[in-house]
């Protein structure tokens, strides 16, 4: 944990983000607060703007306007599409993060983070010959190099099988237990309501929607099914 972690404060705070493409308004003034060992889950539609705002909270994309509390140094970013190198192998890969990184002693911390993600056995292994599971926590190992106090994952489960699934969100639980503030995104909305603390209804670059996942099935009324209609209907009574 970083010394800019405070107590009390917010892990994670987002201003009045907005994100301009073109003539696009990607994000339209979203704000919202991680506390620290708090799990946010940020749903919506295809388009909706989630990566463009997991991109900007971890500083690779810059906002139009608004502001973001955290250095992205603070901020580890899990992207969906991994920025990781198949003919170089899980040790390479992780050692080349962490000099980028600049972490201090990148050996102990690569050492570090295959013993935490289990990855161990398979560091001498090229990374194009992992499945698609174990490329995930290379993709995760990678951006939990620097010890950051948030932990941002676009998209972490949708390629990965139920067994895979399952032992992520109980690498995630044990991260936010021991203090990470985590943000991810999902299409799958049951996961959303069984892993988040809260949940973030994005839609159209608007924020829709910031509470727990009951709260968001009160808000249509009980005669929803289950949290994925509720969810959807939701969305219908939004304009969505
Ligand atoms: N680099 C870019 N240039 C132009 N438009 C962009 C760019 N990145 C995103 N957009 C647009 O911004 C909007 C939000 O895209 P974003 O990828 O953030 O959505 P998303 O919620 O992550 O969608 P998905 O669920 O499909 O992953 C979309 O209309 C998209 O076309
Ligand atoms: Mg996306």
């Amino acid at each position: 944990m970083s010394a800019a972690a405070t107590e009390d404060g917010p892990a994670l705070q987002a201003r009045a983000v907005t994100r301009r493409f073109g003539d696009r308004e990607a994000l339209r003034g979203v704000s919202f607060a991680a506390a620290r060992g708090e799990t946010l889950a940020i749903i919506g539609p295809n388009g909706a703007g989630k990566t463009t705002l997991l991109s900007i909270l971890g500083g690779v994309l810059a906002p139009t306007s608004g502001e973001v509390s955290r250095d992205p140094r603070d901020v580890g970013w899990v992207p969906q599409q991994p920025a990781v190198y198949g003919k170089l192998t899980v040790a390479e890969n992780l050692r080349l993060f962490a000099r980028l990184e600049k972490v201090a002693d990148p050996d102990a911390v690569v050492a570090r983070m295959l013993e935490q993600t289990g990855l161990a056995d398979r560091a001498g292994d090229e990374l194009g010959t992992l499945s698609g599971g174990n490329r995930q926590r290379v993709n995760i190992a990678a951006g939990l190099l620097a010890d950051p106090d948030v932990l941002l994952l676009d998209e972490p489960s949708s390629s990965l099988d139920p067994r895979q699934r399952a032992r992520l969100w109980e690498f995630v639980g044990a991260l936010a237990r021991a203090g990470t503030a985590v943000v991810f995104t999902t299409h799958n909305v049951a996961e959303a309501e069984r892993f988040a603390d809260r949940v973030l209804v994005l839609a159209d670059g608007e924020l829709l929607f910031t509470g727990t996942p009951a709260a968001l099935h009160d808000a249509v009324g009980s005669q929803q099914a289950d949290f994925e209609a509720a969810f959807v209907a939701f969305l219908r009574a939004r304009g969505h």
